[in-house]
């Protein structure tokens, strides 16, 4: 029945937050690989989780992809009335359909909640030359340090091979990340099972490195497709994480244990 349904879950929750060595999960019924209206549900409990952690004021910084989407879609129907909120991308571009993007995930952010955004119109991956340049950019080093600042990292989890051909992976990056067996992929870096990075996007947004340094930080992933992407990344996450994600994806990640 329904509450033992409800406590199974919080027994889940549990043991998937001491087995990836995170601070707390948040699963949502369903798989969203089967039944792609649960990336909405995950979607939903990521924005009620973020409401519980607002400020009166709220810099968040958010990387893009279609979970995040979710949650900019969620926050509609999130009451921050007296809040401030601003949306600042974590990232710049990635390939793909704008839409995914960090910077139009932020503009829906920022509309859906009253709030304002930031952004940051730079590709993703740039060279070590380009990159010496963007950052004397005024406009592009302000919001660097809006990034730094946030209170709170709103961020999605990818798997590996879908992420390097949504981002047109030139060759030799392609054959690193498939060498190295990545797996997992989160802010622009590839992870094998264990954990290792083989590879990282050189790009100006949010590093992980940076993590840490963060008050909040709220990871969305779900379907069981993703399950070996979230391990791999939750290995290189800030102790500090809340992780939202699905039945599928929980189910499957408890069952390596
Ligand atoms: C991207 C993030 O845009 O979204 C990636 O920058 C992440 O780090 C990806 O892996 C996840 O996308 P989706 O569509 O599966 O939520």
């Amino acid at each position: 029945d329904l509450m033992k349904e409800i406590i199974g879950i919080h027994k889940a929750e549990k043991q998937l937050s001491e087995h990836l060595g995170i601070a707390e999960t948040i699963i949502v019924p369903g798989d969203s690989d089967k039944m792609p209206l649960i990336k909405d549900e995950i979607g939903k409990a990521c924005a009620r989780r973020l409401a519980a952690l607002l400020d009166e004021k709220n810099t968040i910084t958010v990387t893009g992809g279609t979970t995040m989407g979710s949650v900019a879609k969620a926050l509609m129907d999130i009451n921050v009335a007296g809040k401030e909120m601003l949306f600042v991308p974590a990232r710049g571009g990635v390939g793909g359909k704008v839409s995914d993007q960090a910077n139009s995930i932020c503009a829906a952010m920022a509309e859906n909640t009253g709030g304002t955004h930031r952004v940051l119109y730079v590709p993703d991956e740039v060279s070590d030359e380009l990159r010496s340049i963007l950052l004397k950019e005024p406009s592009i080093n302000n919001t660097l340090s809006l990034i730094r600042s946030a209170d709170i990292v709103l961020h999605g989890i990818g798997e590996a091979m879908k992420m390097a051909e949504r981002r047109n992976t030139d060759e030799e990056s392609m054959d690193k990340i498939m060498k190295g067996q990545a797996v997992g992929e989160a802010f622009g870096y590839y992870f094998d099972l264990d954990g290792n990075i083989v590879h990282k996007v050189s790009t100006i947004g949010l590093q992980l490195k940076d993590l840490p340094r963060f008050k909040h930080v709220i990871a969305a992933a779900g379907g069981k497709s993703k399950a070996k992407a979230i391990r791999s990344y939750m290995k290189n996450a800030p102790k500090s994480t809340v992780l939202v994600t699905d039945e599928g994806a929980a189910a499957e990640i408890l069952k390596e244990e």
